[in-house]
């Protein structure tokens, strides 16, 4: 070791510093950036050790050995302390990289947005739910149908005004008439000239029509159609089902409404109301002042139609209902307009709540 501070400005005493200096520094460094401008400021090419080392040969020489034992000395010194540090840093760097990259199983999790089902699907399955606890089948049909199914068999026959009620899209066919059904009432034929009585069916199916669309009409539509026939069936029987229904669906308090209307299914027709669950009857904007609000046509199978499909009208009775499916989510939901639910837009779509599927 050198004794005394040199003449030529290295002295054990500066080596000693310089040792302290560089090591204190290296304690310091925590990441391989910091580790290599320490090693560059050292051990580099131009690094303090490494200047000095270069110097030695204008040393005078009978101290040029002892100085460069020392400078080599505390190279190698240097040079394994980085060696270590390099393991530390790769380690505190790995440490804190798991850290930052840790998935933190507090936070709440981000919910992925799961769609609702369309609000009339969600009508049809509450509707359709209502009348299977009450003993109904569900069924569906096609919709582009036989005008046999769709009017004649109904008791509706060709040149027959009625047939102008239902404006009808009809498919080009050489043969038979082709339409896109109108309303789902052809399925009651179908269902009977399938089955026996006793019939219960419920069966809900897009409709179409040549309609100008505004506020409450649109050319494609939904219907549920419902049909009871059996041994004994009577209007009291479709006046206590419609009335469960209808409070199943508005609200137990509910009061129901028959009067005289016409389809030519049917013998007798009637419309069938409820009061007004906005006003309860008093007349408000949604009844147009009447308190009562028609949800839907409905009568006793006319005995021409039990004949069509080979029932004995003698033996059987039976009614049936046929009701629009956009217009009851408009009245429960207070929807002003037919259109919005096939608009595909989302802000409308997405107020319906979920319901389990
Ligand atoms: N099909 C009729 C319509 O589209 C609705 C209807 C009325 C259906 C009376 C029925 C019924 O089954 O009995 O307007």
């Amino acid at each position: 070791m050198l004794s005394s501070p040199g003449r030529h400005g290295v002295s054990s005493g500066e080596i000693d510093q310089l040792r302290e200096r560089a090591l204190h520094e290296l304690q310091e460094v925590t990441t391989h950036e910091a580790l290599a401008q320490w090693h560059a400021r050292y051990l580099g090419r131009r690094g303090e050790i490494t200047q000095r080392l270069r110097g030695l040969g204008s040393l005078p020489a009978d101290v040029r050995p002892q100085v460069g034992r020392a400078l080599n000395a505390l190279k190698e010194t240097l040079e394994t302390a980085y060696a270590e540090r390099e393991r530390i840093v790769r380690e505190l760097e790995l440490a804190a990289r798991i850290e930052a990259e840790a998935v933190d199983v507090t936070l709440p999790g981000r919910r992925p947005a799961i769609g609702t089902l369309h609000p009339v699907t969600q009508m049809i399955r509450e509707v359709t739910d209502i009348f299977a606890h009450l003993g109904f089948q569900v069924v569906e049909g096609p919709e582009v149908e036989y005008g046999y199914y769709a009017f004649d068999a109904l008791n509706i026959p060709p040149e027959h005004p009625a047939r102008d009620v239902w404006d009808t899209i009809f498919i080009e066919s050489d043969q038979k008439e082709i339409v896109l059904r109108p309303h789902t009432s052809p399925m009651q034929i179908r269902v009977m000239e399938r089955r026996k009585p006793p019939v219960r069916v419920v069966v809900p199916g897009r409709c179409y029509r040549y309609e100008a669309v505004d506020a409450t009409h649109e050319w494609h539509f939904h219907q549920i159609e419902g049909l009871a026939v059996d041994e004994h069936i009577t209007m009291a029987d479709l006046k206590g089902t419609l009335a469960e229904f209808a409070r199943q669906l508005f609200g137990r308090e509910r009061r129901v409404r028959f009067r005289c209307d016409f389809f030519p299914f049917v013998e007798p027709g009637v419309d069938f109301a409820i009061d007004c669950m906005f006003c309860r009857g008093e007349g408000c904007r949604v009844c147009g002042g009447s308190g009562w609000i028609e949800i839907l046509g409905a009568g006793m199978v006319h005995p021409q139609v039990l004949r069509n499909v080979g029932y004995d009208p003698e033996r059987y009775t039976g009614w049936a209902f046929g009701m629009g499916v956009e217009r009851l989510v408009m009245l429960k939901y207070g929807v002003p307009d037919i259109r919005y639910f096939y608009q595909g837009d989302l802000r409308f779509l997405s107020q319906f709540e979920r319901i389990p599927i």
